[in-house]
């Protein structure tokens, strides 16, 4: 099973791929936490990225289509994983048809999008009690304003072409998680 997991900042995305990862042997792949492992570490990716994530701007498409490239690669190769929860990526159209792209050359397909709707004041709540590095009103306010702009318009491109799960992300975790079980099923 391939999956996308997709919502705002603060949705829950990461939460909800750790959760259910394990149902079918799904390598959990965050763009997000590739990145900021990169900065963690130095390289020369992080230090090429490491103010764009602060502003909470996008990272560009080559950059994090190769690193998808590479983490969906490695699960076709591997034996302990049967599938990816794609969590953070795409965001932009051009992310979208990339991974289209690749997925074709690749002899894989995408079988659901699964959308965690939540509003912005309790994303705001959400991760202003976070405070991850990039956790502060300003940046959230702008990855709420590059989502609306940016990402959300994926959909539209997705409609008709994959299976669409809408779930209400305000609820509470293990609810979240039963509605998304349920939705697979
Ligand atoms: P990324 O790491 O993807 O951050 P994000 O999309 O802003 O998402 P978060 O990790 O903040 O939220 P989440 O939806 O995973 O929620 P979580 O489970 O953590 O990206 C960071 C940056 O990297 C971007 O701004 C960009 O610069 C760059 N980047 C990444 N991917 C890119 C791409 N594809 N292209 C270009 N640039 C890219 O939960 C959040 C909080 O809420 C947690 O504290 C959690 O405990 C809590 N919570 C979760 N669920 C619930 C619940 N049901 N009830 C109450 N609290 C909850």
């Amino acid at each position: 099973m391939n999956l996308v997991l997709f919502g705002p900042p603060g949705s829950g995305k990461g939460t909800q791929a750790d959760r259910i990862k394990d149902r079918a042997r799904l390598m959990h792949i965050s763009t997000g936490d590739l990145l900021r492992a990169a900065v963690a570490a130095g390289s020369e990716l992080g230090r090429k990225v490491e103010g764009i994530l602060s502003a909470g701007e996008l990272v560009s498409d080559d950059i994090v289509l190769a690193l998808i490239k590479e983490a969906v690669g490695a699960v076709a190769e591997s034996e302990e994983y049967s599938g990816w929860i794609l969590d953070g990526f795409p965001r932009t159209l051009g992310q979208a048809s990339g991974l289209d792209s690749l997925l074709d050359a690749a002899g894989q397909k995408m079988d659901s999008v699964v959308v965690l709707e939540v509003d912005r004041d309790e994303i705001m709540k959400r991760l202003l009690s976070r405070a991850r590095g990039d956790d502060n009103p300003e940046t959230i306010s702008n990855r709420l304003d590059v989502y609306e702009a940016q990402t959300k318009p994926i959909l539209d491109y997705y409609e008709g072409r994959v299976t669409i799960h809408r779930i209400d992300g305000a609820q509470t975790m293990d609810e979240v998680t039963a509605d998304i079980e349920r939705s697979l099923a």
